[in-house]
């Protein structure tokens, strides 16, 4: 695939087919993906791939902290507390797209509050995985990190894979470290679904919009 239709042809995917992704396909995908720039090349990411046990017990940990009630101490605001207007339309807009998508209506919160469960399987995608990033990284070294993952949804991509990035594990850090058992060294980032796309699923038929030229670039 072409890097141009590969960038183009991304999207978030949030359902897959029951079918295995091989460890060779897998440490493919890390090893391209390893070749993402970083400052002095400090590479400040790691990334753990959770056996199906593990995800196993991820899943039922966090979904019991849910279902409980139970909050986590975030290890860095997942959105700005003063959500500002230009956040929150866009916000908005993906959020819309995606429960039309599933004709979940606005004031149906159990659907809403499903949906979000359905993070905490990894979407029953047939592989999870678990970003942590250097606790030493600053914000430009969380930039870094971001190479990294991008390198690893395109990369995903010429194996027929379909990834999505999700920061809803963030909400539980510690729940996800006593289980992923990451260093003190690292603060968790996120969760990546990785596996082939059900595209016949609605969730996946959506595109979300982006701002034009003119609105993100300017030639001085
Ligand atoms: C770092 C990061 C974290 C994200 N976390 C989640 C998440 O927890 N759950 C989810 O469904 N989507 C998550 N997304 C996906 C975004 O909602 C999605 O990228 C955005 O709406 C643009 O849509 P697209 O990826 O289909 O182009 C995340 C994306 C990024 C980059």
């Amino acid at each position: 695939m072409d890097i141009l239709e590969a960038i183009r042809h991304r999207q978030s995917i949030r359902a897959f087919e029951k079918k295995e992704v091989s460890k060779d396909i897998i440490d493919q995908i890390l090893l391209n993906a390893s070749f993402a720039p970083s400052g002095g090349n400090t590479q400040p990411w790691k990334i753990y791939v959770l056996s199906p046990e593990k995800m196993k017990i991820l899943e039922q940990s966090v979904l019991k902290q849910l279902d409980e009630g139970n909050t986590e101490k975030t290890d860095f605001n997942i959105y700005p507390p003063d959500m500002p207007n230009r956040f929150k339309d866009h916000i908005k807009a993906c959020g819309l797209l995606m429960y039309d998508a599933l004709a979940i209506k606005k004031d149906d919160f159990e659907g809403r509050l499903n949906q979000l469960k359905k993070n905490f399987s990894f979407f029953e995608a047939p592989v999870g995985m678990i970003v942590t990033v250097d606790k030493l990284a600053d914000v430009n070294g969380w930039g870094h990190v971001g190479h990294f993952l991008q390198n690893i949804c395109l990369a995903s991509l010429s194996f027929g894979l379909g990834t999505c990035l999700q920061e809803s594990w963030s909400m539980y850090p510690q729940t996800v470290k006593e289980c992923v058992d990451f260093s003190d060294d690292e603060i968790l980032w996120c969760g990546i679904a990785l596996g082939y796309p059900d595209l016949a699923n609605p969730i996946n038929k959506y595109r979300t919009s982006r701002k034009s030229i003119t609105d993100l670039a300017k030639y001085l």
